[in-house]
């Protein structure tokens, strides 16, 4: 017997809340926005909503001149997405919270904890945390089966894919409605069957990141080499070291930090040579150097 879908509530989504303006928060709000879903975006604090309003303003408005979407979409838009610091108030009419505040576990913990208390019995709680799997906050919660990892990529207005992972307790009512939003959203979805550190695009990365080190670290091509085989042969945009400079040395170094601290298992510690770039302070494109040396312009 083949089992029914579980059906999705997107039917009741009208309002959806996203918590933190920095540079994932303030652009899925704009996302959901440009959808057609009333949007709040709440910080801590006004500055950093003043700040995502405006670069948002900025982004949408150009991407009008340039003929990328229509005047009309972006004024509608900017018309259903509206700022805030009141995250009770907000959350207690929302129907959908994205959380993408600071990735910190005890952080999210006492939001998803709090925000439980406040919003009504149907809303569904997700996290867009890169490493932090959802069932690290369901449990905070009185609703873990309302609760899973909805993850978008950096830029989240540009980059096509969402993972959703449920925990072993989030209901198949809950991944009907999160898919179907990443798809309202005109995003593509890469389900997981379970929750693992660091998903499935994020895992591929590492695994090619790990290999590249691993060719530099025995001698067999120096950097330039092993970016272009990735670009040259297997039609990659970026070779690993180059898109290591572009995310950051640091955040790379992080990532690998925060799967030890989760798995404990030796192999998700940072690769040597990484270890080594990242104590040496040269972080990649926003210090000027990392595995290449970049000029101002
Ligand atoms: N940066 C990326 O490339 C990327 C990609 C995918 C997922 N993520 C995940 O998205 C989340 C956010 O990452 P980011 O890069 O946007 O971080 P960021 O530092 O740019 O922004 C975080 C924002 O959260 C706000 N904040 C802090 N505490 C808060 C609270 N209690 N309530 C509401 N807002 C709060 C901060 O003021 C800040 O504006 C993290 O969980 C991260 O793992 C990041």
């Amino acid at each position: 017997m083949t089992e029914t879908p579980a059906a999705s509530s997107l039917g009741r989504i009208q309002h959806v809340t996203v918590l933190g303006a920095g540079t994932m928060g303030s652009q899925i709000a704009m996302v959901s926005a440009l959808a057609g879903f009333s949007t709040t975006c709440v910080d801590i604090a006004a500055e950093p909503l003043e700040r995502a309003r405006q670069e948002l303003w900025r982004r949408v408005d150009r991407d009008v001149e340039k003929g990328r979407r229509t005047a009309e979409d972006v004024a509608a838009a900017k018309e259903r997405l509206s700022f805030s610091t009141d995250r009770d108030a907000v959350v207690a009419h929302t129907d959908l919270v994205i959380e993408a505040a600071v990735e910190n576990l005890e952080v999210k913990r006492e939001i998803f904890a709090s925000m439980d208390q406040v919003a009504p019995e149907h809303t569904i709680l997700t996290t867009n945390s890169s490493n932090i799997v959802s069932s690290k906050v369901a449990d905070a919660t009185g609703r873990p089966e309302k609760v899973c990892n909805m993850h978008f990529f950096n830029p989240a207005l540009v980059m096509q894919a969402v993972e959703v992972v449920p925990n072993g307790q989030t209901s198949a009512q809950t991944v009907a409605t999160v898919k179907a939003l990443a798809e309202a959203f005109g995003k593509t979805v890469v389900e997981l069957k379970r929750e693992i550190p660091g998903f499935v695009a994020n895992r591929m990365v590492a695994a090619l990141r790990k290999e590249a080190l691993d060719l530099l670290d025995a001698g067999v091509a120096d950097v330039e080499s092993i970016d272009a085989a990735a670009k040259a042969a297997l039609n990659h945009p970026m070779g690993p070291f180059e898109l290591m400079d572009l995310v950051g040395i640091d955040v790379a170094y992080l990532i690998r930090q925060a799967e030890y601290e989760q798995t404990g298992d030796e192999a998700s510690l940072p690769h040597p040579l990484l270890k080594a770039k990242y104590e040496s302070g040269d972080y990649g494109r926003k210090t000027g150097k990392g595995w290449y040396t970049y000029s101002e312009d």
